[in-house]
């Protein structure tokens, strides 16, 4: 079985070998906080042996779920946000033929809802699921956040008016806390089935639970191969040792930050990643920014944006620099034809396949920000199958918590994030914020 590779040689013209390996000592540390569970957040430690623990049992209860929404639904919403939708978008998209929206499938088509407040498209998809059969995964790991629980009510209210209240629990599925939060108390109400999320599992760790399992599955991908790949790279990155690809890149990541590399693009030269991206940036922002410390996780689509980012990213401030994912092999095959006439110019290139401009485009691309003061750390995924993703994902996640613990940050909790909530609670004069209320308002005298 082809595995994920990692290769930093390519930072070593602004950090050397010494500096990266200045922090080996601190990776051995913070592994053995994880392993041990003796650093901070360890009471969110539950996605480090998540993989191994899965029960076939359990998956057998998700795939059943989402065989029973399949068999009703033509679209199934997953309504969440954050840890609660980035995951599942991200694997979905991946592993989806990318007009899948447009074809005919003998699966779902699954859309998103509640990782916004957007009036038009929350009207716009509720016009999409006029006279449709739909149904609703809604997963809050709170069970209270305002996003998901506005998407919620508007198309509960809907799909009961549509199929009635009787059939529609039959195709709302919650997953959410075992017993704290508003949704558990709704569905426990409404008989719906549910799925936990376990307290010792952060949002944005949260993809191998049903969070992103159930989505996943209705979406007709195979979960199983999802978690093998993920109970490889649990296997390959358990210990400390010098080949650890997880302790690599984040001792490589520490080392270009203490010198001075502010900033880490994600890139992709393969549109079925952007939310990876997506993925990527929220495990790594929550988790290491804070305390005024961190890596800012950026992300671009190659070769979409050098035509837009391309310019700072080659000469821009100095602050930056990337980890490119390539993917291996493609799925499908095509050549660039030749043309008798040659008017576009294009037949030195007739004959070879897309993705070997496109590799070329990738090659070219490190040369050029390499020799532009922006190091390059290269991930090869063999190919985008469950498998492989599995194994990413976990990858990022070991990856994370070491990094963070190198850092000096707790990587498991993220406080800032409540800021932006108690200010509009406060706005919308919410019960229990009343003190806020008054105090907010003044400020806007
Ligand atoms: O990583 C996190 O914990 C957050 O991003 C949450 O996933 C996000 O805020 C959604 O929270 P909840 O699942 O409680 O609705």
């Amino acid at each position: 079985m082809k595995t994920i590779q990692v290769n930093n040689q390519k930072v070593l013209g602004s950090v050397s070998e010494a500096e990266i390996k200045a922090f080996r000592a601190k990776a051995a540390e913070a592994m053995e906080k994880l392993s041990k569970g003796t650093g901070a957040g360890n009471d969110f430690l539950g996605w480090l042996h998540l993989p191994s623990s899965i029960t076939d049992e359990f998956m057998e209860d998700v795939e059943a779920t989402a065989k029973t929404l399949q068999e009703r639904c033509e679209y199934v919403v997953a309504v969440g946000i954050g840890g609660s939708y980035l995951g599942a978008k991200a694997v979905i998209e991946a592993l989806s033929d990318t007009f899948a929206a447009y074809k005919p499938s003998k699966f779902p088509k699954i859309l998103f809802a509640g990782q916004n407040i957007g009036e038009d498209y929350l009207s716009e998809l509720k016009s999409l699921l006029e006279g449709k059969q739909f149904g609703i995964i809604v997963i809050s790991k709170s069970g209270t956040t305002t996003e998901p629980a506005i998407a919620f009510r508007l198309l509960k209210e809907m799909l009961e008016a549509q199929v009635g209240k009787a059939e529609a629990a039959k195709r709302i599925v919650a997953v959410t806390d075992a017993k704290k939060g508003a949704l558990r108390t709704l569905a426990t109400a409404e008989g719906y089935k549910t799925f936990v999320i376990p307290d010792n599992v952060g949002g944005r760790f949260s993809v191998l639970t049903p969070v992103g399992l159930l989505p996943i599955a209705v979406a007709g991908f195979d979960i199983k191969k999802l978690v093998a790949g993920a109970q490889a790279m649990e296997k390959a990155t358990a210990k400390d040792a010098d080949d650890n690809i997880a302790e690599i890149y984040a001792m490589t990541r520490n080392a270009l930050y203490t010198s001075g590399k502010k900033i880490e693009i994600l890139v992709n030269f393969n549109p079925k990643l952007h939310f990876l991206g997506e993925w990527w940036k929220q495990l790594y922002g929550e988790s290491e920014g804070k305390e005024h410390k961190g890596i800012f996780p950026a992300s671009v689509d190659d070769t979409t944006d050098l035509h837009s980012m391309g310019q700072w990213i080659q000469e821009g401030e100095r602050t930056i620099y990337e980890t490119v994912i390539s993917v291996a092999d493609q799925q499908h095959s095509m050549v660039i034809p030749s043309d008798a006439e040659n008017l576009d110019g294009l037949n030195y290139i007739a004959g070879k396949h897309v993705d070997e401009v496109n590799k070329m485009a990738e090659l070219g691309t490190q040369l050029a920000h390499v020799d532009g003061g922006v190091p390059n750390i290269h991930i090869i995924l063999p190919a985008l199958t469950e498998f492989n993703l599995g194994e990413l994902i976990y990858f990022f996640e070991k990856a994370c918590g070491v990094s963070g613990y190198i850092l000096g940050v707790n990587p498991f909790n993220q406080p800032g994030v409540e800021a932006y909530k108690k200010n509009m609670f406060a706005l919308l004069n919410k019960p229990g914020y009343e003190a806020e209320s008054k105090a907010i308002q003044s400020k806007l005298k």
